[in-house]
């Protein structure tokens, strides 16, 4: 069988494609491209609530806080490994994202103003991604699918303390619920526009799909987003703002308004609120923790030539 059958066959009988394997080069370019952009977003959005930490309004908070914001750094760990089993060096990729060259998703480029916009990010943010991963847990692609397991696990933690803190606020005093619904209005639509375009402007949709990377387009899943998001916000007794919400009682769906996609164009090519002000952070932490990498290198090495001694 040739490399391209075996592939396509394997492709065929839904199956795992591995390291190893022979791949076509499109395939492991629009892997390596997505695997990064996913990778980076995770560590980029550590920024938008690692804001909040010092200002958690109890130490039970804060420790939910910190260990959610911990947790994405660990997504982002899970990620490059992912990405570098693909034949691609993390530290290219860094490279590539501090040059503004790789991009990550366009929802951390927007402030984080109140204790609330914790919870919400928690609730839609995090509740936003899930939906995205979910299907990711069964892409072709072994390792990133492996990733995607043990990561949807945590983010499923990440909405649930992200709805408590909703519900919190939401059941307080007027001001609280005041706080609550004002986050919503502002992280509604980047929520739903974190799906990405329209079906119709998603040129890579149909590849992506017949390759099993993607198991459904960005229509679908917003439309879950929004199928399961709606009775939530019921619950907590906050309006989404959205005038053209309504039940859809044919399609057994919510028929919803459109999102402005001028304005995610426009934050996605770096007219966010926080784009620069988010680079500038990675790239002085990325310098900060320079003497870091070098001293686990020299240990590795120390480690390896006592190894390689001893094997003598
Ligand atoms: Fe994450
Ligand atoms: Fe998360």
């Amino acid at each position: 069988m040739s490399p391209e059958d075996r592939f396509d066959a394997l492709i065929e009988a839904d199956e795992r494609i591995e390291p190893t394997d022979p791949m076509p080069d499109e395939y492991r370019r629009t892997l390596i491209r997505q695997i990064a952009q996913h990778a980076h977003s995770e560590i980029i959005g550590m920024q938008p609530e690692g804001n909040w930490i010092t200002r958690a309004p109890s130490l039970r908070r804060k420790a939910v806080l910190l260990a959610k914001v911990q947790d994405e750094a660990g997504h982002g760990l899970y990620l490059y490994g992912a990405a570098e089993t693909l034949g691609v060096d993390r530290a290219e990729l860094l490279d590539l994202l501090h040059a503004g060259r790789q991009r990550y998703s366009s929802i951390f480029n927007y402030p984080t103003l109140t204790w609330a916009d914790v919870g919400a990010i928690g609730w839609l943010v995090d509740g936003a991604a899930i939906m995205n991963q979910i299907p990711l847990c069964r892409c072709s692609y072994g390792p990133y699918a492996r990733a995607m397991v043990r990561i949807c696990k945590e983010e499923s933690f990440h909405q649930r303390q992200g709805f408590e803190l909703m519900l919190e606020l939401s059941q307080g005093t007027e001001s609280q619920r005041e706080m609550a619904q004002d986050a919503l209005n502002r992280w509604w639509w980047p929520s739903v526009m974190m799906f990405g375009p329209p079906d119709v402007d998603s040129p890579h949709t149909e590849r992506s799909m017949a390759w099993g990377i993607k198991r459904f387009t960005n229509d679908e899943l917003r439309q879950r987003f929004v199928d399961q998001t709606v009775p939530q916000a019921d619950l907590l007794g906050l309006e989404i703002p959205d005038p053209e919400l309504r039940w859809n009682e044919e399609r057994g769906s919510y028929d919803f308004g459109e999102p402005d996609w001028g304005e995610f164009k426009r934050v996605i090519s770096g007219g966010g609120l926080c784009n620069r002000q988010r680079l500038a952070t990675r790239v002085d932490a990325h310098e900060d923790g320079a003497w870091v990498r070098e001293a686990a290198a020299a240990h590795a090495a120390k480690v390896a030539a006592r190894a390689a001694e001893a094997a003598a």
